[in-house]
């Protein structure tokens, strides 16, 4: 039998993790974090894909193909968190539970990452734990989907 998938889709910069302001987002470079939550996913019996994009427009066309597929989806949107009403209204149309993951603590940053448009699509957010939010998320859709298949 197959895994259930869970999705995980990572926005712009994000492929810069690792360089990238290291003091704000960490040293784990994406390559490090997809490791780390394929090993956790199978453990928890979920299979894992993993994409990452700059361009918003990649990312709804994902969002969109895992509608009926695929059991979850984790998202850190990147900047499009804060600006992508076409991100979240992918996330409404897939009707797949969301947990939306940020590396850094949105709330002690600028004023404009306070808001997130995701967030209204998301089943909970998970922010400021570094590359640890992407395996908390895991284990929230782990239970999240458990739950829903209970009779
Ligand atoms: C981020 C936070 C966003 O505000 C920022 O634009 C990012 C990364 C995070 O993971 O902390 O690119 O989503």
């Amino acid at each position: 039998m197959t895994s259930p998938i869970i999705l995980v889709v990572n926005g712009p910069n994000l492929n810069m993790l690792g360089s990238r302001q290291p003091e704000v987002y960490g040293r784990d470079t994406l390559a490090d974090i997809e490791t780390a939550v394929r090993g956790h996913a199978a453990a928890l019996g979920f299979d894992i894909e993993f994409r990452q994009s700059n361009h918003e427009g990649e990312l709804v066309t994902w969002i969109q193909g895992a509608r009926g597929r695929c059991a979850g989806i984790v998202i850190n949107a990147g900047a499009y968190t804060h600006t992508s009403v076409a991100i979240l209204d992918a996330l409404l149309a897939a009707e797949v539970p969301a947990v939306e993951v940020h590396l850094s603590n949105l709330h002690q940053r600028e004023e404009f990452r306070r808001h997130s448009y995701i967030a209204k699509a998301a089943k909970g957010m998970i922010c400021g734990l570094g590359s640890h939010g992407y395996l908390l998320a895991i284990d929230a859709l782990a239970r999240l989907t458990r739950e829903a298949r209970k009779p």
